[in-house]
C-alpha cells in the first residue's frame, strides 16, 4: 500500500477556528472543514451515512480527527453528496426521493442487479 499524503489537509475551511457557527444558533461543535454540509446538519447527516452503507465512522474517517480528508471514502461521499443533491431535483414532483440509502440499502457497493437466487 502507498502512503497517502494529506494533499487536502488544508482544504479550505468554512469559518476561522474558534469562530462561531454559522446561522447564529448554538451548535454543539465548530467545524473545521465542511464543504457542503451545513454545522447543523452534521449530526443527523453522519448518522444516516453510517446506516445506509453499514458501516462505522471510521471507514470514512481517519481516526481521531473527523475534519481530515486524508481517508479516500470520505472524498468518494463528498462526491457522493453532490451526486444525490443533482438527482433529487429532476423528480417531476418536486420532492426529495434519493437518499444514501436508496442505492446503499446498508452495503458499502450497490448492488446493479438482484443478487442470485439462494
Ligand atoms: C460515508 C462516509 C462517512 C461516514 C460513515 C461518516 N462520515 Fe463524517 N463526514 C463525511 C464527510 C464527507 C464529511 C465532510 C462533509 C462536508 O464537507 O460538508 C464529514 C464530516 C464530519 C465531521 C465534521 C468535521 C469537521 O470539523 O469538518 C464530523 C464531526 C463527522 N463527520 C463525524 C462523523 C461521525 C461521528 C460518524 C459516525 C457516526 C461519521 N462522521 C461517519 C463522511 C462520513
Ligand atoms: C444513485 C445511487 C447512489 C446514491 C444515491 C449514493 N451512492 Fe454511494 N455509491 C454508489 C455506487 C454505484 C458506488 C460504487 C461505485 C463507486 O465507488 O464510485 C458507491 C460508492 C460509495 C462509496 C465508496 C464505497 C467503497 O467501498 O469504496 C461511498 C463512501 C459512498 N458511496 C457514500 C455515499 C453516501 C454518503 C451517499 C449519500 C450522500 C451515497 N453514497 C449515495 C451509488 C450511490
Amino acid at each position: 500500500m502507498l502512503m497517502v499524503l494529506p494533499l487536502c489537509a488544508q482544504a479550505p475551511q468554512t469559518a476561522p477556528p474558534g469562530a462561531p457557527p454559522v446561522g447564529g444558533k448554538a451548535a454543539p461543535h465548530v467545524f473545521k472543514n465542511l464543504q457542503l454540509l451545513k454545522p447543523e446538519e452534521i449530526h443527523e447527516a453522519m448518522h444516516a451515512f453510517r446506516t445506509a452503507l453499514g458501516v462505522e465512522c471510521t471507514f470514512c474517517h481517519i481516526q481521531g480527527d473527523f475534519a481530515s480528508d486524508e481517508n479516500h471514502h470520505k472524498l468518494v461521499a463528498r462526491k457522493m453528496i453532490e451526486l444525490v443533491r443533482s438527482i433529487n431535483p429532476q423528480f417531476p414532483d418536486g420532492k426529495e426521493h434519493v437518499a444514501c440509502y436508496t442505492c446503499h440499502r446498508g452495503a458499502k457497493e450497490p448492488l446493479m442487479a438482484p443478487p442470485p437466487a439462494q
